[in-house]
């Protein structure tokens, strides 16, 4: 099929290279020229595992083509796929713009009937909305029908998502055009759920809620298992093991961050605002994750009485493993507090320093080497279970480190490990280990 992608971020990229590599015709469209012309010599303006070599030969075999020209991508398009960013408002109001300025861009330049796909998360009721854009927009002669497509790929293992998806959500109220889909979808041989248009865009915030939930719950859980003397990596065990709960998305931490579960929850607290449906359970789990990212800072400060003048590493950036997204990472809040504490900050990440550049600028220093990050520092808070990280040897924060504190917000070590070096030892929801000095931890 004639394929468009609009939008050549992580999820129109992925969905463009892996439908061209199925053999589709298709046309990656985006409104940043330095991105394209990037892409066009082969190269991804973001890590994604195995990204580059299906681009480079979708790209030579001819099946993908890059353009900044609205008219050369949506002229003759069987299906547009519109994957464009949707971030949060102040308000935290999913930001519509994007998605209204690419359905007029759509109208104005389609040639024939097409079938548009919305694979950008938006709140229930927008592609109703882009209908109305296309139903007063476009040639009169054309038929457009829009379908609902939300996304589920994870950063990290995107093109693995793309193959091995849990689902894939067709919302459409033209049966045809969700047979299209369907046909479009079979050969990834993932089971196929049609619902009507306002159930998937719910289906979509209704899911990542859900997991914020999961995170926050568990988070609690291991708050309080600090208070009262239980261990969270046994809990957590035992509370998994339950079919009906499940072990994934039950590891204590310093909470979620990234493009989605931040921006997701606040837009749905909004959604049902707007319905006059307060929507308290998800409140809780926002306020729970703000909570979790300051965590670490809070613990630091308690053991040391001030920061001031203090040199902390940061292990990792990313919001976590295998990216180099750092959009609402915990490392952002713990490093801004850190400065404001008075601290100075060397930060280690394998590849998301060009990232956390453009925000932190030189107020901080990087490093990609781990022991670099540690040397002569007072303290360390891991932020990213890095694998970097989860294998290096104890010895190396009491070898390199003024005073072995380790703040581990991801729990990377096995405590009875940790227990044999001369470390002082604080993660979440496990009993603390202090090596070094006596030390109150409330
Ligand atoms: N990143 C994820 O892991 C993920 C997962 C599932 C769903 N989603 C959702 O998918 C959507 C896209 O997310 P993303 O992370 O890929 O965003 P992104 O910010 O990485 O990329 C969006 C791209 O769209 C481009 N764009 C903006 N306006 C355009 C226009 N008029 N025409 C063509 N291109 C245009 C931007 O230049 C940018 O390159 C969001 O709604 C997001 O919530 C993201």
């Amino acid at each position: 099929m004639r394929i468009t992608v609009a939008g050549a971020g992580n999820v129109g990229l992925v969905t463009a290279v892996c439908l061209a590599d199925a053999g589709h015709q298709v046309t990656c469209v985006d409104t940043q020229k330095e991105k394209i012309e990037m892409l066009e010599k082969g190269h991804s303006p973001f890590f994604e595992p195995g990204l580059e070599p299906l681009l480079e030969k979708t790209l030579s075999n001819g099946k993908l083509r890059f353009t900044t020209n609205p008219k050369l991508a949506y002229s003759d398009a069987e299906i547009i796929f519109i994957a464009v960013g949707t971030p949060a408002k102040k308000d935290g109001s999913a930001d519509l713009s994007y998605i209204y300025a690419v359905s007029y861009s759509i109208a104005n330049n389609i040639e024939n009937n097409v079938i548009v796909c919305t694979k950008s998360t938006v709140p229930v009721g927008t592609n109703d909305e882009i209908k109305q854009i296309f139903q007063y927009g476009k040639p009169r002669h054309l038929k457009v029908d829009v379908v609902a497509n939300p996304e589920f790929l994870r950063e990290g293992s995107a093109i693995m998502d793309f193959y091995l998806g849990d689902r894939i959500i067709v919302g459409a109220d033209n049966p045809e055009a969700a047979a299209i889909m369907e046909q479009l979808y079979l050969p990834l041989k993932i089971p196929i759920i049609v619902t009507d248009i306002r159930s998937a865009e719910m289906i979509k915030y209704a899911s990542n809620a859900f997991l914020a939930t999961k995170i926050s719950f568990i988070n609690e859980i291991a708050n309080l298992c600090e208070k009262v003397g239980a261990n969270i990596d046994e809990v957590a065990y035992g509370v998994g093991k339950d079919k009906r709960i499940g072990e994934s998305f039950l590891q204590a931490g310093i909470g979620y961050g990234g493009s989605c579960f931040p921006k997701d929850t606040k837009a749905l607290v909004q959604l049902a605002g707007n319905v006059k449906h307060p929507f308290e359970l998800l409140e809780s789990v926002i306020k729970v994750n703000q909570h979790q990212h300051s965590l670490l800072v809070v613990k630091a400060k308690e053991m040391m009485d001030s920061l001031k003048g203090k040199k902390a590493a940061i292990l990792g950036l990313a919001f976590k493993p295998e990216t180099d997204d750092i959009r609402e990472a915990a490392s952002i809040t713990i490093i801004r507090e850190l400065l404001e504490e008075g601290a100075t900050v060397t930060a280690y990440d394998p590849i998301a320093i060009p990232n956390a550049h453009k925000l932190f600028g030189n107020s901080i220093e990087y490093t990609t080497n781990i022991r670099q990050a540690l040397k002569d520092a007072d303290f360390a808070i891991i932020a990213t279970e890095w694998e970097q990280i989860k294998h290096l040897p104890l010895d190396t924060f009491a070898v390199c480190m003024k005073e072995p504190i380790v703040l581990d917000g991801r729990n990377c070590y096995c405590i009875k490990d940790i227990q044999r070096y001369p470390i002082t030892y604080v993660s979440i929801g496990r009993p603390v280990i202090s090596k070094v000095k006596p030390m109150s931890i409330k």
